[in-house]
């Protein structure tokens, strides 16, 4: 799943609570597309609270740090940032006011209590199946700290409010919903099984309900996620169960709901009826990221894959048979233990044949608790940089060449934000490329956001392609 370095989210003040000084959170996130949404969902479920977003960590009465245990590195940040803080929190002591501290996400759940005995200043512990708790566990840190790192029994998703319209809005008219969650995989590299849990899915009309409300609000693209979302297979209404593919066909029947994703897929739950869904369901943005990891047979199966990358291959050529103009993404680890020269050549090898629109990669990081954990890390930190960085360039290569044959073609863009420039404005193209156009002004700009309209390309700047508005909203939905 990409992993994005950090984010913050902001919400507007919640009305009617214009007399009392609201509480402030301060919520960073770390790590995958589900930690974004998620510290989306903890800032729902505290607005009920009376807190308000704020994007300062200085004036916050609580910071939730929603943290990442995928390597390493993003899991040590957590502890310098938490230093920082620790700072802030004296600093406002002696003003007289309180600063809550809450370490939220994968960290949390992989260390518990481990991180208050690291770190002193640290109130709350809570994990990622458990943050609709987050009001409980305010009220009892109250002096004393709280720990959750249960997996309970209930959904969290029953307990969470639905993001009001106007929260919504803010976020813009591409959304995140989430449809699974947790892992039964184990590939032997990975901490998501432990952190996540078991794997599990939401109940269709659920998830049918969340959206239509989502696009009542004005959300047009709904990205659905999961850490194996295409193993999704939520139960219906009629007492059966449905995969993804039935999934998209019951959305794309939403009025007003013009854009369909997902992420992240194994190669091994990559079904024929997804496949097909591809082809058939015109709403399914021709966008798919299926992480492979590596090249080789052997590290493949070191690695705990399940799968060859013959078996890869042919997904990859089916899934291509089915919409030709599909823009492909992975993830690589490399390095892994045991990798060799020839691992890592046939790793290219992969890259070259198949051709990618974007990918992430990463060297191999020792995870506590992991199967690959238990033997050495025997590839050395220089053999790791070289590889890296030779597959970062090829991989850069190839994205630079899927964009270039963008230029000149018109393609559908769905405006989400102002862009960088006044009056410009940017979005994703059906590849989920950026792009951005000049608008002319400033409120031009803002009218085209939430619509999707025709643009040519026309450069590729650093890093968005530059296009001109052709035709505005070429499908039948509600303009902003
Ligand atoms: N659910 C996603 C994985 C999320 S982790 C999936 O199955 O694709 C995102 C990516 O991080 C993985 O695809 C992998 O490339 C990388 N990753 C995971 N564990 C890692 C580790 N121990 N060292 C280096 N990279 C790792
Ligand atoms: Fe991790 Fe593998 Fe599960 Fe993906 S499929 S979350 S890499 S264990
Ligand atoms: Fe990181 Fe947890 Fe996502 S470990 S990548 S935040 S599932």
């Amino acid at each position: 799943m990409p992993d994005p370095e950090q984010s913050k989210i902001a919400a507007p003040t919640p009305a009617g609570l214009a007399e009392a000084p609201p509480k402030r959170v301060h919520i960073k996130s770390y790590g995958c597309q589900m930690n974004v949404h998620d510290a989306e969902r903890m800032a729902d479920v505290l607005s009920g609270e009376g807190y308000v977003t704020t994007e300062d960590s200085a004036e916050a009465d609580l910071v939730i740090l929603n943290t990442c245990h995928i390597r390493e590195k993003a899991s040590e940040k957590v502890y310098s940032e938490l230093g920082r803080l620790r700072v802030t929190k004296t600093a406002r002591e002696a003003e007289g006011k309180q600063t809550m501290i809450a370490v939220a996400g994968c960290v949390a759940q992989a260390e518990g209590a481990e991180i208050i005995r690291r770190q002193q200043a640290v109130d709350i512990v809570v994990g990622p199946q458990s943050y609709h708790r987050l009001p409980d566990l305010v009220r009892s840190a109250q002096g004393r700290k709280a720990i959750d790192t249960e997996f309970p029994e209930e959904d969290k998703f029953s307990y969470l409010p639905p993001p009001s319209a106007k929260r919504l809005m803010t976020r813009g008219p591409s959304a995140f919903l989430t449809v699974q969650e947790g892992c039964d995989k184990f590939c032997a590299f990975c901490v998501v099984p432990f952190t996540r849990g078991a794997e599990t899915s939401r109940a269709m009309p659920a998830i049918l309900e969340e959206a239509r409300q989502m696009v009542a609000a004005g959300v047009r693209e709904i990205m659905l996620l999961g850490q194996n979302v295409n193993a999704y297979h939520g139960a219906d209404a009629a007492g059966g169960t449905a995969d993804l593919a039935r999934l998209f066909e019951a959305l794309s029947a939403i009025d007003g709901l013009e854009r369909l994703r997902y992420a992240t897929s194994h190669p091994c739950d990559m079904q024929t009826s997804l496949i097909e869904a591809h082809r058939d369901n015109s709403k399914l943005m021709p966008y798919l990221h299926l992480p492979v990891q590596s090249g080789s047979d052997r590290i493949l199966k070191a690695m705990n894959r399940r799968h060859t990358r013959d078996f890869y291959a042919r997904i990859i050529a089916d899934v291509r048979a089915a919409r030709p103009d599909i823009a492909l993404s992975s993830d690589f680890i490399v390095g892994f233990p045991g990798e060799t020269d020839q691992d890592f050549e046939d790793t290219m090898a992969l890259v070259r044949e198949t051709g990618f629109a974007a990918a992430y990669s990463f060297k191999y990081s020792p995870r506590p608790g992991t199967k690959s954990a238990e033997g050495a890390d025997d590839v050395p930190e220089a053999v790791k940089n070289a590889r890296l960085q030779a597959l970062q360039a090829l991989l850069m290569e190839q994205q630079n060449a899927f964009n270039r044959a963008t230029i000149g073609r018109t393609l559908e863009v769905l405006f989400e934000k102002p862009g960088r420039h006044a009056g410009q404005v940017t979005g994703k193209s059906p590849y989920l490329q950026a792009v951005h156009i000049d608008a002319g002004s400033p409120e031009a700009a803002r009218a085209l956001i939430g619509t999707i309209a025709k643009v040519e390309i026309i450069e590729l700047s650093s890093n968005s392609l530059h296009a001109r508005l052709v035709s505005p909203e070429a499908k039948g939905g509600r303009a902003a």
